[in-house]
């Protein structure tokens, strides 16, 4: 191979190591067992030489790395995820690396575990799970496990981009739930779905659904009985802290980065609100929870696997190969590969 590639971590699937193969790179995939790579670890991996390299949202792409990078040569990196805040973009366009990150594979797939997750809370699912395997199960009783029924109740989407649409239409066709959003942008075509549902379902002699965009994040969490967060996390997504959470029996849930929520603040609104209930795929300060939270029976806690589908992060790790060799091998996958933006609002299908 002509080009040195190295990927921090191996990847599910064989057909991004066959992409970059085939085109003239030598790939390395790093074998290192620690599960986070430090910064010096990867400046090791980058040596005196690398074109380019495909990393992980747990690792620190800075001013160092960038840095090191330019010098070995790098033109590429990209990320392994769509989110890209471990990422200092500026930092890559100082010293001239093309940065990617991986949209449009993982929507669905990503929408699929917040839906899981808020239905998981809204039938306490883990609790009871747990309550028949402590054996403590004696027999039907009107007043066991119950829940909240959806149908009917409002879902609250705050980031009604991909992700966030994707799962609003889930939740709407899904159980009949009315919409309340907020985003900078119009989401017309979610509001379209839901104005042409709400037709059919009146049509059908049901009930229709609505939708309202929302003038704020805080009027989404004061109406909303079911509220997902998928934002991007940067400086302008004021946290739900203790001002903004004050429902005493919603459902959040949030599978997008966790300094979105102060965790502190919702452990303690947990403990006070028994009737609130959150579903969490991410966390304040991961792979830690803050205190208390463990034992918080109203919280479902997974370990950030929204996007863990086969055939999605399969795709996530084809995505970021092509980012890498497009940008090495001068052909543009996405339009322009010199900028995150150009993938954020390019395209989202891989080439045929
Ligand atoms: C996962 O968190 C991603 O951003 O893809
Ligand atoms: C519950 O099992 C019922 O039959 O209502």
């Amino acid at each position: 191979g002509k080009y040195r590639v190295i990927s921090t971590k191996s990847m599910p699937g064989t057909r991004w190591i066959n992409l970059l193969i085939e085109q003239d790179c030598r790939l390395e995939i790093c074998t290192e067992k620690k599960t986070i790579l430090s910064v010096e670890d990867i400046l090791a991996l980058i040596g005196d030489r690398c074109d380019g390299v495909i990393g992980q949202l747990t690792e620190d792409w800075g001013e160092t790395l960038f840095s090191a990078l330019s010098r070995a040569g790098g033109k590429a990196f990209s990320n392994m995820a769509v989110g890209y805040n471990n990422v200092d973009v500026e930092a890559a366009n100082k010293y001239g690396v093309a940065v990617g990150n991986t949209p449009g594979v993982l929507t669905e797939t990503t929408a699929e575990l917040a839906a899981s997750l808020s239905l998981a809370a809204a039938r306490r699912i883990v609790e009871a799970d747990e309550f028949m395997r402590a054996g403590k199960y004696e027999g039907w009783l009107p007043h066991l496990f119950v829940g909240n029924l959806l149908k009917g109740q409002t879902v609250g989407v705050i980031g009604a981009g991909r992700i966030g649409s994707a799962y609003a239409r889930m939740m709407i066709e899904g159980f009949k739930m009315n919409l309340i959003y907020y985003d900078l942008y119009q989401a017309t075509r979610l509001e379209k779905f839901v104005t042409a549902y709400g037709q059919f379902l009146k049509a059908s002699g049901e009930q229709p659904v609505t939708w309202k965009r929302a003038a704020s994040m805080e009027e989404v969490l004061r109406e909303a009985d079911v509220i997902s967060l998928h934002p991007i996390l940067d400086k302008h997504v004021p946290p739900c802290n203790k001002e903004r959470l004050h429902d005493e029996r919603a459902i959040l849930v949030n599978c997008s980065r966790g300094p979105v929520v102060d965790e502190v603040a919702l452990v303690e609104h947990l403990r006070e609100n028994p009737m609130f209930r959150v579903g969490l795929d991410v966390f304040e300060d991961e792979p830690y929870m803050k205190p208390g939270l463990a034992d918080m029976k109203n919280a479902v806690v997974v370990p950030h696997i929204a996007s863990a589908s086969k055939w999605t992060r399969e795709g996530l790790a084809t995505l970021a190969a092509l980012n890498v060799l497009g940008k090495i091998k001068g052909y543009s996958v996405w339009g322009n590969p010199n900028s995150v933006d150009a993938f954020l609002n390019g395209s989202s299908q891989p080439p045929a």
